[in-house]
């Protein structure tokens, strides 16, 4: 039975629309693959970027009814408060579910966020990036780089870089400490241009952009997982298939209305990030990217691989943009 829900695994993933569609989520939970996770998170700390919408927001209910503490982490004070507030005396157990205002687009405000963080929480033992935009016109963040990197990549890797002492100290009392980055599988249709990260050199495309800073998450994911092994701390990319949020709904309005009842739920989306900061199969590895449980295939498509030695490339380009 295992041999046999693995090849139609395999062959859900390879035919992308039912396995990114709700088809390939009820299919798998059908084959045993998608069971109810059971880990006891108590006395854990994780972060969640974009939280109070989709994804994000069932990622901290679902971390939460495992029993970890969640930091919810948004750039809307109002917003992130009312998605707190929706919280109370609907999760199990004791979690503590509090709030932290960055906008993972500018660097003033990350850092500024980063230092609370480490001040009122000096061991974090998951960081899920998950804060996202596609967006529908060229626009620059306040420190005047191209949105779409500046919150897709550039935000989350300064959080991501400026956080792991806690993550470390974390990891030092129960490894590994672990951190998650929400990529797409849209990142399959386009290569990243190290020379042009900005895509300032490139016609505008919104979901050309979207899918270059979705693939540079997964190049970081390779990257970390090199560079902080030694700290027992693992990290991984995963995608959510395609589900039904607010984000999908407002920036690819057509595609939502097509896809319409196919789509996932946000919790569906959500569920390989908690599987990802709670069961042990992640635990014992590093650098992968995964859907549903399983790790997925980084280039499906010829001339979108990034080669050897890139990773550290788009790193130190990214040092430079945060000077
Ligand atoms: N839904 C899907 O099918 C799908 C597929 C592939 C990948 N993803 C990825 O999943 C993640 C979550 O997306 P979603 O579908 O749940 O969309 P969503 O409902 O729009 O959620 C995105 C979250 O990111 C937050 N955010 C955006 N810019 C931010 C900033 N500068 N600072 C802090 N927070 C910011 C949003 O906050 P506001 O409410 O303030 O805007 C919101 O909480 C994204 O990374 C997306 O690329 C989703």
């Amino acid at each position: 039975m295992a041999m046999l829900s693995g090849a139609a695994d395999k062959l859900l993933d390879f035919t992308i629309a039912p396995g990114f569609s709700r088809i390939g989520w009820g299919a798998r939970r059908a084959l045993g693959l998608l069971d109810p996770i059971k880990t006891d998170l108590s006395g854990r700390t994780c972060v969640v970027t974009g939280a109070n919408s989709g994804i994000g927001l069932e990622a901290v209910r679902q971390l939460a009814e495992l029993g970890a503490d969640v930091v919810m982490v948004g750039r809307n004070p109002e917003r992130l408060e009312q998605a707190r507030a929706s919280f109370e005396g609907a999760v199990r157990g004791r979690a503590l579910i509090t709030t932290e205002v960055i906008d993972v687009s500018s660097l003033q405000s990350v850092r500024a966020g980063a230092a609370r963080l480490l001040e009122s929480h000096p061991q974090i033992d998951v960081l899920v990036n998950n804060a996202g935009v596609l967006l529908d016109s060229r626009q620059v963040s306040t420190d005047g780089i191209e949105l779409t990197l500046a919150t897709n990549v550039l935000g989350p890797f300064l959080l991501t870089e400026l956080l792991t002492p806690a993550l470390a100290a974390a990891a030092s009392e129960r490894p590994p400490a672990r951190i998650i980055n929400v990529s797409s599988g849209g990142m399959y249709s386009e290569a990243v241009q190290l020379d042009d990260l900005q895509s300032a050199r490139q016609q505008w495309s919104g979901s050309a952009f979207y899918a270059r800073t979705k693939r540079m998450q997964v190049m970081l994911t390779e990257y970390w997982a090199a560079q902080l092994a030694d700290q027992n701390i693992v990290v991984h990319a995963m995608h959510p298939g395609w589900a039904d949020t607010p984000g999908v709904e407002s920036s690819l309005p057509t595609f939502h209305r097509i896809v319409g009842k196919a789509l996932r739920t946000p919790a569906e989306g959500a569920d390989t990030i908690t599987w990802l900061a709670a069961a042990q199969e992640p635990a014992r590895s590093s650098g992968g990217f995964w859907q549903d449980r399983a790790e997925r295939p980084v280039n499906r498509r010829p001339g979108t691989a990034s080669a050897a030695g890139d990773d550290q490339r788009l790193a130190a380009e990214l040092e430079a943009l945060i000077g």
